[in-house]
């Protein structure tokens, strides 16, 4: 069973390494050829990750490396000029990414481990 697992999906992080609202944990793909940014964190007991990228421009969002949350924990959010997303779909919940939402990545937590899915274009860069 977990060598099918690790077919499918590159290792991110242990899943007691992100809680609910708290620091996410970045770590680099390759997006068709191009070296992307990218997070995962943690929302209602599930794992969400994106390309750490904002809609608005493409910059990172957290100016304080892994915080991605607001300040009551509701929306992921841009450092640069405070877009706010929903951060289960990813979806623009206000600022200046209006009609725009982040690019979300396949992931998946099996046995206390946290993965990315591996698809055509996006592999995680070691
Ligand atoms: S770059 Fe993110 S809101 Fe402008």
């Amino acid at each position: 069973m977990a060598d099918k697992v690790e077919e499918k999906t590159h290792f991110i992080c242990d899943s007691n390494q992100l809680v609910n609202g708290g620091k996410g944990i970045r770590f680099m793909v390759s997006r068709h050829g191009e070296p992307t940014p990218a997070f995962v964190v943690r929302f209602r007991d599930q794992v969400h990750a994106y390309l750490n990228l904002c809609a608005h421009q493409a910059m990172e969002l957290d100016w304080n490396e892994g915080d991605f949350f607001d300040r009551k924990k509701e929306y992921l959010i841009c450092a640069t000029h405070g877009a706010r997303y929903y951060p289960d779909s990813g979806r623009c919940a206000g600022g200046q990414c209006a009609g725009r939402q982040l690019v979300k990545l396949e992931i998946e937590e099996q046995n206390t481990q946290v993965f990315l899915r591996k698809s055509n274009d996006i592999h995680l860069i070691a």
